[in-house]
């Protein structure tokens, strides 16, 4: 690698911030379908053109926005993904980051310490939270479409998705498969997103919300498949192995139990965005990390489940399943 190479990862983040400075700010949603001057979107958005015209140009040679004859308009990347009126809108996830970007700056105090420096965006303030849910909705909207036909759920009756967040997952897996109805555990406070969501997707009669701390509290009924999308890394591996056996001992006899998560190698040096996202566990939580396959093949062959095996899925940042049966 070049000197070259090796500021351009040391600057990145004058990108990074520009894009959420404008998605916190609502450019795109700003600009719209419209050609505008750097005066009337200074105006619009209540602040100064010095500053504004300056952002705006950065996000032109970014190429989120494009500057046509001096005025501004939305590049196709801008207004389908970051305009808020964009059923594509991916800004909570975006903000979800920029949360993030305090803690980040203090990773090599993390690192000596090995404790977190940030709080968890599940049990942190309703601005957080929202950003982290919503956010979570942006990324599984994406996903939820490619993972799902490759898992045959046709003859089962009842999903468990354990820490659903807002049920982006139990909502495509039960509309991939009719006769499915789904359970969406997760923390109180996540109640109304996913509410919400499910009525958006007109499955109220199909999935409920179930509340409940998957560490201390117990799982009610059985169900014949279980889905645990982007929990584990959140806990240390001893309450990985509690969690998997308390929703195996609510699995049925021949239940399926399916993992989602970012996975590493079994040298754990990579790929790329499990190895980071093991770092943004260390700045935010106690114990929570990126597990390997191997770790994953362990903690459920531990747990009694039978037939692991991973199956191959084609994901932006590394994601993985693994899945066995009761
Ligand atoms: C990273 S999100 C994953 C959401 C969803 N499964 C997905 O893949 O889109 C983790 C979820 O676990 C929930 N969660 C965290 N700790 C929990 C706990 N102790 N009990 C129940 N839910 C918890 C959070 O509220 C959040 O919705």
């Amino acid at each position: 690698m070049n000197p070259g190479e090796l500021l351009e990862i040391s600057g990145y983040f004058w990108k990074t911030c520009a894009l959420h400075a404008a998605v916190k700010l609502d450019v795109f949603t700003v600009i719209g379908d419209a050609q505008l001057a750097g005066e009337e979107i200074s105006q619009k958005l209540g602040g100064s053109q010095r500053g504004i015209e300056r952002l705006l140009n950065g996000l032109a040679a970014m190429d989120l926005i494009v500057k046509i004859d001096g005025k501004y308009a939305n590049s196709p990347a801008g207004k389908t993904f970051l305009a808020k009126d964009s059923a594509k809108y991916i800004g909570h996830v975006i903000m979800h980051h920029h949360h993030l970007l305090e803690s980040w700056s203090q990773l090599d105090q993390a690192v000596l310490s090995g404790r977190p420096v940030r709080n968890r965006a599940s049990f942190s303030d309703d601005e957080w939270r929202e950003s982290f849910l919503l956010g979570m909705f942006n990324l599984a909207m994406g996903m939820a479409p490619k993972i799902v036909p490759l898992i045959d759920l046709s003859s089962k009756r009842h999903l468990l998705d354990l820490g659903g967040g807002p049920g982006t997952y139990a909502i495509h897996f039960c509309l991939n498969n009719p006769i499915l109805k789904a359970t969406v555990y997760d923390l109180p406070t996540t109640r109304p997103f996913a509410e919400k969501t499910i009525k958006q997707f007109e499955l109220t009669d199909r999935i409920q919300f179930a509340e409940g701390n998957y560490l201390n509290d117990i799982i009610e009924r059985q169900y014949d498949v279980i889905w645990l999308s982007h929990i584990l890394h959140g806990e240390g591996p001893d309450d990985c192995r509690r969690i998997i056996k308390k929703a195996v001992n609510v699995l049925e006899p021949g239940g399926m139990i399916i993992i989602h998560d970012f996975i590493l190698k079994n040298s754990m040096d990579g790929p790329l965005f499990p190895a980071l996202f093991s770092l943004n566990m260390l700045l935010g939580t106690d114990s929570g990390q990126s597990y390997s396959e191997d770790q994953i093949i362990d903690m459920l062959t531990a747990a009694g489940v039978k037939d692991v095996h991973r199956i191959a899925v084609q994901s932006p940042n590394d994601s993985g399943i693994i899945m066995g049966k009761a």
